[in-house]
């Protein structure tokens, strides 16, 4: 592998992750980095922890992660680079016409990387779209997906485990697939591709909903909020609660937002990395964390959820978690909370009530 101009910067995971799972600049970067067009104005899709952003410091950079951003700005200050700010989109937000080149590494959904292609094809049809993933995890029906909705298509030989896509000419659907369910409470919710359990509702999120016992009044928090299942549904159990979901991804907030507009209710979205955009303490917090990052399976981030969410808590207030069982959370809980109750015998889920510490 030639030098590449990631050889010599400082790249960290941001916030810190344990050494074992911390991997900021993988062989998918290296191989997108090595095959990128240097002068071709560049749209990057999807970088986790900045580093094709440093390799390609005056690239727009495309992300619906708010914890990715956070990463960016983290690399690109270490390295002494220019800020990303004024330079970002999301899926929802227009793309710069004149792009030549778009990097994307490959996500965790197939309707996801349909949508960013459809989005970006859209604003840029004559860019050259270089894919890139680890080959473990992009199945081959994908792959012919690709090749079947593209004018050009050129799959490259896989190096150091990373496969590399080249496309033209994807035929774009003009219109994002939003996907619909109607909840166990009544209420008609949608998502947008990529967002967590769009099609039906999550069993553990509604054992989650079968046992807690709301306030009537105060506020309540939705931790991870997805499509604002657990928000909305408080919202409507409880109209005199002031409602505040928040969630790492703009798909997400999007789809809360729309889905408290299409059911008439109230609620106030944030996009956030954990409770970092949500200065309001609450008598309740209800959390179903995630337990992947990407690819990667970890609890980090419901570690961090835990810790922000004691410190978001008022007096009296609980903070109410559902996860699968076999997940090591009541130590974590245990750290924060001076009350930690498991209140439900369901075989594939617990249910966490936690009072906050004194
Ligand atoms: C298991 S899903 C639960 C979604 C929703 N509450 C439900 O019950 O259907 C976890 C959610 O956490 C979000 N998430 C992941 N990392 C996050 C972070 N650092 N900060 C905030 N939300 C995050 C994901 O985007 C996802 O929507």
């Amino acid at each position: 592998m030639p030098t590449l101009p990631t050889d010599n910067l400082l790249l960290e995971c941001f916030p810190p992750l344990p050494d074992h799972v911390a991997l900021p600049r993988d062989a998918a970067d290296d191989y997108l980095i090595a095959s990128a067009d240097p002068a071709a104005a560049k749209v990057i899709i999807n970088d986790r922890f900045g580093a094709l952003a440093c390799a390609f410091p005056s690239a727009t950079l495309w992300s619906d992660s708010f914890s990715a951003r956070r990463s960016w700005d983290h690399n690109l200050t270490l390295n002494q680079l220019p800020p990303a700010a004024g330079r970002t989109l999301t899926s929802l937000t227009e793309t710069a016409a004149g792009t030549q080149q778009v990097l994307l590494r490959m996500p965790k959904a197939l309707d996801q990387l349909c949508h960013w292609l459809d989005r970006i094809s859209n604003a840029a049809p004559e860019a050259e779209i270089l894919l890139a993933g680890m080959a473990k995890h992009i199945p081959v029906s994908w792959l012919k997906r690709l090749q079947q909705n593209s004018a050009g298509y050129q799959q490259l030989r896989i190096e150091r485990k990373a496969r590399l896509m080249r496309l033209r000419g994807w035929q774009a659907a003009p219109r994002p697939a939003w996907r619909s369910y109607g909840s166990g409470d009544g209420l008609h919710l949608s998502a947008l591709p990529g967002v967590f359990s769009g099609e039906k509702e999550d069993a553990a999120s509604r054992l989650l909903l079968d046992l807690v016992v709301l306030p009537q009044s105060g506020r309540l928090i939705d931790l991870g909020c997805g499509n604002g299942l657990l928000a909305l549904t408080a919202a409507s159990r409880a109209p005199a609660l002031t409602v505040i979901a928040c969630d790492d991804s703009a798909a997400a907030v999007e789809s809360a937002e729309y889905n408290a507009r299409q059911n008439d209710l109230t609620l106030t979205v944030r996009q956030s990395d954990c409770l970092s955009e949500v200065a309001e303490t609450a008598d309740i917090i209800l959390c179903n964390p995630p337990f992947h990052d990407g690819h990667r399976q970890l609890t980090d981030i419901a570690a961090r959820m835990f810790t922000e969410a004691a410190q978001h808590l008022n007096q009296d207030g609980c903070l109410a978690v559902v996860a699968n069982r076999h997940l090591p959370y009541l130590p974590l809980l245990r750290q924060h909370f001076r009350e930690v109750k498991t209140v439900s015998s369901h075989p594939k889920f617990s249910v966490y009530v936690c009072r906050r510490p004194e």
